[in-house]
């Protein structure tokens, strides 16, 4: 149940539809994440593309992570929100001279470079700065993360990183550049990752690899191995937090590495997901031959993953003294001219009629940064637990 009856009196006179963000779940959330890293000594950034609302910002840093950014704009935003340069990875395919500019002269902690030609172009802007930029190398380690296609990242066929062909040519293009210092190794295999053997899978190619730079005299000061954690989607009240500390473990076991050597994540679904859900209101309900559809204020302006990617949301009904009615089978559908403005098919709910508060659950991550003017909707509202 998401919201208690005081609080279910004071949603019903706001305006829909708006992202409910439970901050005290938040805050349990990473002081778990937090503890569980520091078991190990382990360094966490928050990956700010997942959600870079000012207040789960404010909270994040203020735990004491780090921030993991994939823009220009996201370090600007990090740096804003408080997060120190030093601790701030910066990613991305295609970073731009402006973006690079920017990050050189903040002094963020690592570039996380994805190709030995911003490799070059980096050293470049450096050198017309005068500094020394510290890199470390994305590689493509060609590791399956069993995930949804779209949000694979880490095979042969995908974008990201430099393949592991390319690696003797880094290396050596690295040692030429004089206003770069590589100061580790970086890996991302995808996202919404539930099978932790994947994770043991990538920490087997983490350590070939460092092995194969430290055997041609390199040193390996920081392993960052991304991001990743999956979180529950099918059922948010029984799996609020993930497993935290069966996830590190995996890498504290699997993950070889020396005294010197700092191992760093970054995580942005496991830890944000949960807490943020779409209140939306029924606007019309109707039924066709073989369909009964409810039709929401929200729709994929609001939150896109289910039209992106087929993302499955649990959907609820916001109870409001209801209990115990027939249920219906419906497809859950939004207002934007476009048929896959769809949240749900077939999703079993209470009968429900105009004003009924439909809840779409495990949306802080991927939901609210992704929302846009499409058919000119009105800017996307926010409500926090502390003011119901
Ligand atoms: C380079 C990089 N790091 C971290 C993340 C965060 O991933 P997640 O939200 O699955 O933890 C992403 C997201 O795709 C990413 O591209």
């Amino acid at each position: 149940m998401l919201f208690n009856k005081s609080q279910e009196e004071n949603i019903k006179n706001l305006e829909t539809p708006f992202y409910y963000y439970d901050l005290t779940l938040l805050n349990s959330t990473l002081d778990q994440a937090k503890a569980a890293a520091d078991r190990y000594g382990f360094h966490v950034h928050y990956a700010l593309k997942a959600n870079f609302n000012d207040r789960l910002l404010q909270a994040i840093q203020a735990k004491g992570f780090g921030a993991d950014c994939v823009s220009g704009n996201e370090v600007q935003k990090a740096i804003d929100s408080g997060f120190p340069a030093s601790q701030i990875t910066f990613a991305g395919v295609g970073k731009s001279d402006k973006e690079i500019r920017m990050a050189l002269k903040h002094g963020i902690f690592t570039f996380n470079v994805e190709s030995i030609q911003e490799m070059e172009v980096i050293n470049e802007l450096a050198e017309e700065l005068g500094v020394v930029a510290s890199v470390s190398l994305r590689i493509n380690p060609n590791v399956d993360a069993q995930t949804h296609h779209y949000i694979t990242t880490g095979l042969d066929e995908n974008k990201f990183g430099v393949p592991t062909s390319e690696l003797e040519k880094a290396a050596t293009v690295i040692r030429k550049c004089a206003h770069v210092e590589l100061m580790g190794l970086h890996f991302h295999v995808g996202s919404q990752i539930t099978d932790l053997n994947v994770f043991k899978s990538l920490c087997v190619k983490v350590n070939e690899w460092k092995n194969w730079f430290e055997e041609r005299g390199t040193t390996i000061n920081v392993l960052n191995v991304g991001g990743g954690l999956g979180v529950d989607y099918q059922q948010p009240d029984a799996h609020p937090i993930p497993d935290f500390g069966a996830y590190f473990a995996i890498f504290d076991k699997f993950l070889e590495r020396s005294a010197h050597q700092e191992v760093h994540f970054e995580l942005g679904r496991a830890l944000i997901a949960q807490c943020g859900s779409l209140i939306s209101k029924v606007l019309y309900t109707k039924s066709g031959i073989k369909k009964h559809f409810l039709v929401l204020d929200a729709g994929m302006t609001e939150l896109m993953r289910p039209a992106l990617y087929q993302a499955y949301h649990q959907i609820e009904r916001v109870a409001m003294g209801n209990t115990g009615e027939a249920t219906l089978n419906y497809d859950v559908v939004g207002p934007i001219c476009e048929s896959s403005d769809c949240f749900g098919k077939e999703v079993p709910l209470p009968v429900s009629k105009r004003g009924d508060l439909i809840a779409i659950r495990t949306a802080g991550a991927y939901g609210e940064v992704m929302a846009s003017r499409y058919n000119l909707r009105d800017e996307i509202r926010y409500v926090y637990d502390s003011e119901l």
